[in-house]
């Protein structure tokens, strides 16, 4: 099958405004928790799901492995894990997104066994599996990695304590969903806080397990003997959510983004007032106010509450256009800062050093025709061609669509002139 090509077109159209509703957060959370429906054998629900691209991906994972995988409504999924299940990821699919290695823990939780392709995912590093392999042979595991599969057994996980040298999403997920049924406790120490980790340990907890502490450092887990089918609604995209507020700083207007909250958004709020915007709370959402031209700041990622490197091509967009310079640092991922070469091309001055940019900002970017190289670095492009002059096409969008369900119809609804097109 050829797949689509599919572009974004963006023109200047003055200030946004208006309200948008951020979408379920599909990509990085509820991918993962229709991962998780396979711990317990019967029908589990998700709800509050977008249809972005990785989730076709899981769905057809989701398949290969022996669930029946059936929309329930428009936003819901449900996952019919009574199997029999086939403890095998196909590369085909696991290359094509990250969150494939999400059904590793439940795998072995479930079966002992689990023969999984190396993932895939966005061009943004290394993406070691380092932390999750350490965790899981703490447990009991075998672990192999053999032509490009990592192979794993076990008799019976036993709970074991965990320090994760860095805070890994990933790692926190694959350990906490292997911990659930494994016999005595777990403790995951320096955790993952981001919030889509208390949304997993929600859908666990809704299953019978018992899983304590998620969103702070320490989740302590208590394996139980059995689970049961669940019916969850995914929290809302912060990351979506928040594209949006950047796209206010970097054009302007008043803009509200219902369905995320200011503490999701952890140290990027105050970011965005450094800024020179007014952020605020409303009763379902986010708000907020820009006017004038962005005022230059450093940045630097950190795991969450720190600015999260997801926001970072957003921060790095908005200071191509600020009054001034700033430095932008990358601690999260080693390879996120190359899509600044396609911003470039549009005036940017952006001049990168390993993790470190320094970003010149300039009152005049001009449209150009431009390259997505992973999902946020191609949102990143699309916000900045809502200021530039003529023009900004946005190729290779196939990225973007990966985890935004309608980015150029909800610019559009805040007075942003963005055209998708595919074929
Ligand atoms: N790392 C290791 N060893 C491991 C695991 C991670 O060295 O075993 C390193 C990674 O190489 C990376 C860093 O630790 O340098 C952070 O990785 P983490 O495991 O926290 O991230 P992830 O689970 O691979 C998820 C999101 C990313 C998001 C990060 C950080 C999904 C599918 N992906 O990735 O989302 O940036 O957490 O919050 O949930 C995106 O949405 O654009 C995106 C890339």
């Amino acid at each position: 099958m050829t797949e689509a090509v599919t572009r974004y077109h963006v023109r200047p159209a003055g200030p946004l405004g208006g309200t948008v509703r951020a979408a379920g957060m599909t990509k990085n959370a509820g991918c993962k928790q229709l991962a998780a429906a396979l711990l317990c054998p019967g029908v589990s629900t998700v709800r509050n799901l977008d249809p972005v691209a990785d989730l076709d991906v899981m769905c057809e994972l989701l398949r290969a492995i022996g669930a029946r995988v059936v929309w329930e409504t428009d936003d819901a999924l449900s996952v019919d894990a009574t199997g029999p299940l086939v403890p095998e990821a196909p590369y085909e699919l696991v290359s094509r997104m990250r969150a494939s290695i999400n059904v590793l823990g439940p795998l072995l939780a479930r079966h002992g066994r689990a023969r999984v392709a190396m993932p895939g995912g966005d061009n943004i590093g290394s993406r070691n599996l380092d932390l999750h392999a350490r965790g899981l042979q703490a447990m009991g595991v075998e672990l192999d990695v053999v032509h490009g599969f990592i192979d794993a057994h076990v008799d019976a996980l036993c709970g074991a304590r965990i320090v994760l040298d860095f805070p890994s999403v990933g790692a926190t997920e694959t350990l906490m969903t292997a911990a659930v049924m494994a016999k005595g406790e777990t403790v995951i120490d320096n955790a993952a806080r981001e919030p889509e980790i208390s949304d997993l340990a929600a859908f666990l907890g809704e299953m019978g397990a018992q899983v304590h502490g998620a969103g702070s450092h320490t989740i302590t887990i208590e394996g139980v003997d059995e689970l049961t089918p669940v019916d969850h609604a995914v929290i809302g995209d912060r990351i979506e959510g928040g594209t949006y507020l950047f796209a206010a700083v970097i054009a302007g207007g008043d803009v509200t983004v219902e369905g995320i909250t200011v503490e999701q958004l952890g140290v990027a709020v105050d970011k965005l007032v450094d800024l020179g915007a007014r952020v605020e709370p409303t009763l379902d959402g986010v708000r907020i106010v820009m006017d004038g031209r962005p005022r230059a700041i450093d940045v630097q990622t950190l795991p969450f509450p720190g600015f999260a490197t997801d926001f970072m091509p957003f921060a790095v967009a908005a200071l191509a256009v600020a009054d001034g310079t700033g430095i932008v640092t990358e601690n999260v991922f080693d390879n996120r800062l190359a899509f600044t070469a396609e911003l470039n091309r549009m005036g940017a001055h952006v001049h990168t050093e390993g993790r470190h940019a320094v970003v010149r900002g300039t009152g005049r970017l001009s449209g150009a025709p431009v390259q997505a190289l992973d999902v946020r670095a191609g949102a990143a492009l699309v916000l900045a061609g809502l200021v530039a002059e003529g023009e900004t096409v946005v190729h290779d969008a196939r990225h973007i669509d990966r985890g935004y369900p309608d980015l150029a119809g909800k610019l559009v609804a805040l007075g942003g002139d963005v055209t998708r097109t595919a074929g």
